[in-house]
């Protein structure tokens, strides 16, 4: 992001927040969290109900050879009873969830907390009667309806590890995920519906459970949502009302501690397959709570609704964890924010009266392309706090939300962090940090973010580098499932001492963060993270790609598009049909959000001597940037640049 630092500015925001805190207190604690974290953290871990207090705050250490990870190690506590339980008392009657369904005129579905735990009891009781115990894995391949949460919440109640893969993607993707979790229970829909289309989920499984050799799923809980008329395999597949009808309400919590495993969430990274983040019970729940809480500010009997699936991280820790540790009643969407129309995520809010909107920049950029539209015949006027998340919001996105969506009258809160951190790290906190359209401003409680250049030197004041943290923070993910070496290899071996985020950021002179995006191999493609190991290992293996080089372009709406350079193994199939082919066969192997935007055929791409592709060359291509190659002499051919180049322009 290459705006001008114009300085930071206090963007009105609408009064009513008891927890606002100025920005001198916000200084003090942030440094008393820096220079005191065993006592910062032990106050802030209040906030969770714990059935052991824990008395080890933090047993931290980020040396590669020492690598401990571990917070509040000693408490007990569980996630569902924190989420549920112990708000029935006081908040029994209140919402706790409002479902708006992909169709306007499909009925809208609502939960109080004490409706909410009820389901949650009766799903966990029809788990254990299908033998799921603690420590197990389950697979959730869901759209975005009620039950998703309440299966969430269910395995978090008796102790099974909750493991969502995102709803778009495709068997192939799934059934590597539930492969690596070693899952003996899938829970899925028939069928979900997004813009107005069906998704068959059910069929997904099926034929994941098909590519997962050796077989490890053993029974598949399917919720009727869509009512259509899909074959139940018995005794495998199960209907998720059957199964939960005569179940009890009432199901005790099982005593987890701390550090403990609440999930899996697998993420893209810029080798190999998707690594399985594993994220533990007490830190997570203490630190999604906290910065649910501080970030948006959130007072009781707001409508608080983030937009994010829950198959992704901030659909798990803002749609569910943190919003619900704190008794928040929120909005779930089924659908896709412009369906029918661009007005639809505008009509939601008035509909529903949402003071608290969580979004990402790339549904931003898709409204204001057509302005008009997206805010017709709404007022928005129950909006009090904008926020943003999963890749960088440019100034003129940010300005059209801030001025024309919430009336100059909505802070904009960009949140930077990602599924490794489990929650927000550097982010703006309402009437506490001004606001630079651009930048996500200022780190969270307890983060020390610093900048490195590429030799690990520190910067100081304002520079531009590495994103490290230099030390833990109660939300970070432990481990990768399976495979430990692999998570102290990516996260704690290029900078030693410290957690490298894989982000570049620039610092500006007042101490403000700007993110400057990805430095690794991982595309961020409408805020969805791809690594193009796995789309080219994707595309190599159709039988006519001899080899395949996958890269990011800049894309307006979607912040990044994918453009892949193909060489064939016939030259002869360097066809339009082939083109389409390939297209659709990136989808069937990874889902519908790998869509390949630019396919360029070459007989040839950049390698050095040694054979490395230099995706720093087809970077500068794919994005027009023919000026700054760069130095060319390393590589085996020369030649292959101008080459390209020309190709790459014939194309457009
Ligand atoms: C990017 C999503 C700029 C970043 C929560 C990070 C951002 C990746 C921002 C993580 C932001 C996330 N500004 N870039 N506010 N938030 N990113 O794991 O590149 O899906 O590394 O987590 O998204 O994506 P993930």
């Amino acid at each position: 992001m290459n705006t001008p630092n114009t300085g930071a500015t206090q963007y009105p925001a609408k009064t009513s927040a008891e927890t606002y805190i100025d920005a001198d207190s916000h200084t003090k604690l942030y440094q008393q969290s820096l220079a005191s974290p065993d006592e910062f953290w032990a106050e802030q871990a209040k906030r969770v109900d714990w059935i052991r207090t824990p008395s080890i705050i933090k047993n931290c250490s980020f040396a590669k050879d020492n690598l401990s990870i571990r917070w509040f190690e000693d408490g007990q506590l569980n996630a569902s009873v924190n989420c549920l339980d112990r708000h029935l008392e006081t908040h029994g009657e209140q919402l706790a969830l409002i479902w708006e369904p992909d169709s306007e005129a499909d009925a809208v579905r609502k939960f109080t907390y004490r409706q909410l735990h009820n389901a949650v009891c009766k799903l966990a009781n029809g788990l254990k009667s299908l033998g799921v115990a603690k420590g197990d894995v389950v697979t959730l391949y869901m759209p975005m309806i009620p039950e998703a949460t309440i299966a969430m919440l269910a395995c978090a109640r008796i102790g099974a590890v909750h493991s969502v893969v995102f709803g778009g993607f495709s068997p192939e993707a799934l059934a590597g995920r539930i492969q690596d979790g070693q899952s003996k229970l899938v829970i899925t829909a028939d069928a979900g519906k997004r813009g107005g289309k069906r998704v068959n989920l059910k069929a997904n499984v099926d034929e994941a459970i098909t590519l997962c050799q050796p077989a490890c799923v053993e029974n598949v809980l399917v919720v009727n949502h869509c009512g259509e008329t899909i074959a139940l395999n018995a005794p495998r597949d199960i209907d998720y009302q059957t199964l939960v009808r005569n179940q009890s309400s009432e199901c005790p919590a099982e005593i987890m501690d701390a550090e403990d495993p609440l999930f899996i969430l697998y993420t893209s990274g810029s080798t190999g397959k998707p690594k399985g983040a594993v994220h533990t019970t007490g830190g997570y729940l203490v630190y999604t709570s906290l910065s649910h809480h501080w970030v948006f500010d959130y007072n009781p009997g707001e409508i608080y609704w983030c937009m994010a699936d829950i198959g992704w991280i901030t659909g798990h820790s803002y749609a569910v964890y943190g919003p619900l540790s704190n008794a928040a009643t929120t909005v779930m969407y089924e659908g896709v924010p412009n369906f029918p129309d661009a007005g639809r995520l505008a009509r939601i809010i008035d509909k529903h009266q949402v003071n608290i909107l969580y979004t990402a920049p790339t549904v931003i950029r898709a409204l204001m392309a057509c302005s008009d539209e997206a805010l017709a015949n709404t007022s928005r006027q129950s909006l009090r706090l904008l926020g943003t998340a999963g890749e960088p919001i440019n100034p003129e996105a940010w300005t059209w939300f801030y001025e024309k969506f919430g009336h100059s009258q909505c802070p904009i809160l960009d949140t930077w962090w990602q599924t490794e951190t489990g929650g927000m790290m550097i982010t703006p906190l309402p009437g506490a940090i001004d606001l630079k359209p651009g930048s996500a401003t200022l780190p969270f409680f307890g983060i020390n973010a610093v900048l490195v250049d590429n030799d690990g030197q520190l910067l100081t004041g304002a520079a531009e580098g590495n994103l490290l943290i230099s030390d833990s923070w109660p939300a970070q993910m432990r481990t990768i499932f399976g495979d430990h070496q692999r998570f102290i290899e990516t996260y704690f071996s290029t900078f030693e001492g410290y957690y490298f985020s894989s982000d570049g950021a620039r610092r500006d002179e007042d101490g403000y963060y700007w993110i400057t995006g990805r430095v690794d191999d991982v595309l961020n493609v409408s805020g969805h993270r791809m690594g193009t190991a796995e789309l080219e290992s994707a595309l190599a293996a159709h039988p006519l790609v001899a080899e395949a080089a996958v890269v990011g372009f800049p894309h307006s709406i979607k912040g990044e598009g994918i453009y892949a350079y193909i060489t064939l193994t016939d030259k002869q199939a360097e066809t339009e049909t082939l083109r389409t082919e390939l297209k659709q066969w990136l989808r069937k192997e990874i889902g519908p959000i790998a869509v390949a935007d630019i396919i360029q055929w070459t007989d040839d791409l950049p390698k050095t001597r040694s054979g490395k592709i230099m995706r720093r060359i087809l970077r500068k291509i794919a994005a027009d940037d023919f000026d700054n190659l760069g130095d060319l002499s390393t590589l085996a051919d020369p030649g292959v640049v101008a080459r390209l180049i020309e190709t790459h322009s014939n194309l457009k």
